[in-house]
């Protein structure tokens, strides 16, 4: 797995302004795409574990991820759900992705079914569905929101095409306690969020601004779905707790500091995340889109979290002062977690991949919004991109659809994107294409589990989201 990071003569090839370049650069990420496909399917329903399991990575020691984590394999599914649905995704892809999302069902299920310590909150399973019983940060409750996330869009297209009886039967009825996936996963959040959990990282336990935010799109996801199967007692109260939600949530924006916070009423876990300044902020954003668009990939308090997590990356990683092309970053400033124990945090890859897909997805949002409103809490973000745009001078004024300068600062924006995707590209495994969990913060080395599988699906939906 030990292969150089690019040189840098190479990188600025690949990613220079020129039209050729800009294909090379297309060409170089739609290979590395179909090489993610790959191994992302390769840790999954592993010949050892049962089927519809997701592996965080196949390493077994230094770091042992020899598991199915709940929030992982939601997310990596989510991936495959989208990948299934294109309409380019030829017919023996679709039906082979559709087994693995039935089989995940499957697996699913049995993990509800079995008897752990903190019931739907636990965070992991042997990939053969036994619980996991040894010492761990407990109860995380991101994983049932986002396991119905996905499938609450699984069966929306599964409803499409006519499967409506797998639906009812194994996804969503009415009927309590719950027997089907989904409708045991919604009444558990429903009914905890207000509970302290575990955040993403596994370190902290308090009320997390990610957690509510994946909590409150499944819930509304949830009743869109209840409501079309004729459960509107159901779909109602979980408008109701999705309503209660929002108001929490604007709390998590601390004016003081210019940006959304991970964390408060932290009861436990790690002390030392002083900043409260997270990546996992900026994931939420992305893994739990809102039916109102709260919160969404344009707020201006999201693009002043994004700026605050550039600067500070930029600053503290010494590889972010050698010549490669954009940044590397990291989950949070003070990450002592590095990769199979605690000395210093690194940067990760799924951490640029949600960056660029941020971008990409902020771009598309203002073309969609038609404008570009100059705010006291975006224009540092915006004058990162643009210098012109550095003077207090731009607060409240806006930019509009027809103008020049609106299309230049969208294409800054996925410029931006890229940058982040060049810097992934930079760091992988140059032969094989294999990415781990993180990169190395002095020398770019990659280190930490190998081949983790969240690194395959963020990049995947970053690609999509471009
Ligand atoms: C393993 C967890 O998965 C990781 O997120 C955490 O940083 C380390 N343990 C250290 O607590
Ligand atoms: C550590 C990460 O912090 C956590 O989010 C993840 O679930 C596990 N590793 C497994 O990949």
């Amino acid at each position: 797995m030990r292969s150089a990071p690019i040189t840098f003569a190479l990188c600025v090839a690949l990613f220079s302004s020129s039209s050729f370049a800009r294909d090379k650069f297309a060409e170089k990420l739609e290979e590395q795409a179909e090489k993610s496909k790959e191994y992302l399917l390769r840790n999954i329903s592993p010949s050892d574990g049962a089927l519809g399991s997701v592996l965080a990575s196949p390493s077994r020691k230094d770091p042992d991820y020899y598991f199915h984590w709940t929030r992982d394999a939601a997310l990596v599914m989510e991936a495959v759900r989208f990948w299934q649905q294109q309409s380019d995704t030829p017919e023996n892809v679709k039906a082979s992705l559709l087994k693995t999302l039935k089989d995940y069902v499957g697996f699913s299920r049995k993990n509800q079914n079995t008897y752990t310590l903190t019931g739907l909150g636990e965070p992991k399973f042997y990939v053969d569905g036994r619980g996991y019983f040894e010492a761990w940060g407990r109860p995380q409750n991101d994983g049932p929101a986002l396991r119905a996330l996905t499938l609450v869009k699984m069966a929306q297209n599964l409803i499409k095409m006519g499967e409506t009886g797998f639906v009812k039967t194994y996804l969503y009825n009415s009927s309590l306690p719950a027997t089907t996936v989904i409708k045991t996963d919604l009444e558990y959040v429903a009914h905890h969020w207000r509970e302290s959990s575990f955040d993403v990282w596994e370190e902290v336990r308090g009320i997390h601004f990610y957690n509510l935010l994946v909590t409150r799109a499944a819930l509304l996801d949830g009743a869109t779905l209840a409501d079309s199967l004729g459960d509107s007692g159901a779909s109602g109260f979980y408008r109701l707790q999705a309503e209660l939600i929002k108001k929490e949530l604007s709390k998590f924006f601390d004016a003081s500091k210019g940006y959304i916070v991970a964390t408060m009423n932290r009861t436990d876990g790690i002390n030392y995340k002083n900043s409260n300044l997270d990546m996992v902020v900026l994931l939420g954003v992305l893994h739990a889109p809102q039916q109102d668009g709260i919160f969404g990939p344009t707020d201006d308090r999201v693009l002043a979290t994004a700026e605050q997590i550039r600067k500070t990356f930029k600053d503290i990683y010494s590889i972010n002062q050698k010549n490669f092309p954009g940044l590397a970053l990291g989950r949070y400033p003070e990450d002592k977690y590095d990769g199979a124990g605690i000395s210093t945090g690194n940067p990760w890859f799924l951490a640029n991949h949600g960056m660029a897909e941020l971008y990409y997805r902020m771009a598309k949002g203002f073309e969609k919004e038609g404008q570009i409103k100059f705010s006291a809490k975006n224009l540092d973000f915006f004058a990162s991109l643009d210098s012109h745009l550095a003077s207090s001078s731009w607060v409240g004024k806006t930019l509009k659809a027809g103008q020049p300068q609106f299309k230049t600062l969208l294409q800054k924006i996925v410029g931006a994107g890229d940058s982040y995707m060049a810097r992934t590209l930079a760091h992988m495994n140059q032969e094989t294409g294999e990415m781990s969990e993180q990169i190395n913060r002095e020398s770019g080395y990659m280190q930490g589990a190998n081949n983790l599988t969240w690194s395959y699906a963020s990049y995947l939906t970053a690609i999509w989201a471009r």
